[in-house]
């Protein structure tokens, strides 16, 4: 199984490093927040509430998820910029600590590790839907980076919102997603932690790819 796993809080630069490591490698990058984004997209459009656990099984047995580079689409909608706004990194989070759609994630997750080579990036990657993989990472930055890196982020999308703002929101979900009973987000035992606030994209993929060897 060649699968490199690379977890951690939202904004630590998990997809750039990803994305570019999967590049380099030759293997397929899998983005699983944006699963996460797409559902909780579908069940917004459906009006499912996120404490509606059969509803959401509804949606998920109905739902179909396609990648095509690096767009998500579903039952066939490119649905890919739709799903980066403040909205769904709050309800994605939300959607996230619900069983059914972790289970329904999870299963396909696993069935893209069968089918070649990944670089998976997430919250659980390391800890369960890949426990076994050869390498792991959890990428990590301080809160207060991760905040002026978004903002910066934002800037260049033409959008002002103020620090605090970010970082009340970064932190908000830092604890969501770190407290919730299923698979919350840990550093696993066996991953190699990399702090990424005093280094640039190029540092981390150095210490990534001289790790694997
Ligand atoms: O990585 P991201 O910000 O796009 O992820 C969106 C949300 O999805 C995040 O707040 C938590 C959830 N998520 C998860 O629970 N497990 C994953 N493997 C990936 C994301």
């Amino acid at each position: 199984m060649n699968i490199i796993t690379i977890d951690g809080p939202a904004g630590a630069g998990k997809s750039t490093v990803s994305k570019e490591l999967a590049r380099r490698l030759g293997y397929m990058y899998l983005d699983t927040g944006a699963m996460y984004r797409a559902v909780a997209w579908a069940a917004r459009k459906k009006g499912v509430d996120t404490g509606d656990e059969k509803a959401l099984s509804e949606l998920c047995n109905d739902l179909r998820l396609d990648f095509d580079r690096d767009c998500i689409l579903v039952n066939g909608e490119d649905i890919s910029s739709l799903i980066r706004t403040t909205e769904m990194d709050r309800f994605s989070s939300e959607v996230s600590k619900v069983a059914v759609v972790r289970e329904y994630l999870t299963g396909i997750q696993r069935e893209l590790g069968r089918q070649g080579q990944l670089v998976a990036e997430g919250r659980d990657m390391g800890t369960v839907v890949f426990f076994r993989a050869a390498h792991k990472f959890f990428l990590t930055a301080s809160a207060g980076e991760r905040a002026r890196r978004r903002k910066r982020q934002l800037r260049n999308q033409g959008k002002e919102v103020t620090y605090e703002e970010i970082l009340a929101r970064i932190e908000a979900r830092d604890r969501a997603d770190s407290t919730r009973s299923i698979a919350p987000l840990q550093v696993a035992p066996d991953c190699i932690v990399i702090d990424s606030s005093d280094l640039t994209v190029e540092d981390v993929l150095e210490k990534i790819l001289s790790e694997i060897g």
